[in-house]
């Protein structure tokens, strides 16, 4: 179904048995290197240090988690295994706290669970596993999906920037942003990606511009304090990120800097698009400022590849997402298609629409 030509993430095996197989994001992309999860706490780890990263690809990951957290209790009675479940689910609940898609497919775990009392253990087991391989799927469509919509909004041979890496290792299937990208080039557009290096970890410039090299897809890597500058030079036509939550009025958190880059984007009159599956929305929270941000380790900051890039002992704040306010928005693409008018009863209707 995707072009990917590494897998972000694989389950090996059967439900008892199996495991989850990441592709280690930490390692990228100087080494090609494969994880497999077979323990909770292995799943909980690679989702806490970006082993497995970007939104989607920690939902359908921790949905996975959730198989590998289960197995011991697949001979218990069934009251004991769902107490287990909720513990389980709970658990990896506490690896990040951003994306909400964590949450969604944990959430879409249980509950599935719950519609299935009647199965014993064993065999509640065996179905969670074809659940998150629903899960799976369903991304890998969404993808696709998120791609064919925001690929129209492109001109041909423009200029595009994004910020982290909403791609292929982001998600099970191509990405969001990225899948955009990817779809406008498939259909033989002309464009060419600036990829924000994105600070601390270099999400940008490690990841992005592996999967655009990968695809030959022309790719130009610049500091993050460059954005507006190209903008200014008039390379950019339009900027495509993803997002990890959209609060129910259109808010959208995504990867810190992402703020900035919108607001730059205004201020040169360039549109600002974010890509994301409708596994991203959180119509619980009424604004942006309701969602959950991460704050990541000082040493992210000052000692992140092995040298020290800052004094020691230098005082450090670390947010590893901010809110990008509707306004500054010109056009969520999701897989249902494209809500061009960012307001709460626009999402809301969106959302509910019967997709085509
Ligand atoms: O900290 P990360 O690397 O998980 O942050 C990822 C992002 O911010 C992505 O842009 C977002 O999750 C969308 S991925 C399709």
């Amino acid at each position: 179904m995707t072009d990917q030509p590494h897998k972000t993430l694989e389950w090996i095996g059967e439900s008892r048995t199996g495991h989850l197989r990441l592709l280690d994001q930490t390692k990228l992309p100087s080494e090609t290197v494969f994880l497999d999860c077979d323990t909770l706490d292995a799943v909980w780890g690679a989702i806490k240090r970006l082993s497995v990263r970007g939104a989607p690809a920690i939902g359908v990951s921790a949905a996975y988690g959730v198989i590998v957290g289960m197995q011991s209790s697949a001979d218990l009675s069934r009251e004991q295994f769902d107490a287990n479940l909720e513990e389980v689910a709970q658990y990896l609940a506490t690896s990040r706290p951003t994306a909400v898609n964590l949450f969604w497919a944990l959430d879409r775990m249980t509950a599935f669970a719950a519609s299935r009392s009647d199965l014993s253990a064993a065999d509640i087991l065996t179905e969670l596993l074809e659940e998150a391989r629903r899960i799976d799927r369903e991304d890998q469509e969404m993808c696709l999906a998120i791609g064919q919509h925001g690929a129209a909004l492109l001109p041909d041979d423009c200029g595009v920037l994004t910020h982290c890496n909403a791609g292929g290792l982001a998600t099970a299937g191509d990405g969001t942003a990225l899948s955009v990208f990817f779809a406008a080039h498939r259909q033989g557009k002309k464009l060419h990606v600036y990829a924000d290096e994105t600070r601390p970890l270099l999400q940008g410039s490690r990841l992005t511009a592996w999967e655009l090299q990968q695809r030959q897809i022309p790719v130009t890597v610049i500091c993050d304090s460059v954005a507006g500058w190209v903008m200014k030079q008039g390379r950019i036509q339009a900027v495509v990120t993803g997002a990890d939550r959209i609060a129910a009025n259109g808010d959208a958190a995504n990867k810190i800097g992402t703020y900035a880059v919108a607001q730059l984007a205004h201020a040169h009159g360039i549109p600002f698009y974010i890509a994301a599956p409708s596994s991203t929305f959180d119509l619980s929270l009424s604004s942006g400022e309701e969602i959950p941000i991460e704050e990541r380790d000082r040493e992210e900051v000052v000692n992140a590849y092995g040298l020290a890039t800052a004094p020691e002992g230098v005082d450090v704040f670390n947010p590893a997402f901010d809110v990008t306010p509707a306004k500054l928005i010109t056009a969520i693409i999701t897989e249902r298609g494209v809500i061009d008018e960012i307001s709460r009863d626009h999402v809301a209707a969106h959302l509910q629409a019967v997709p085509s």
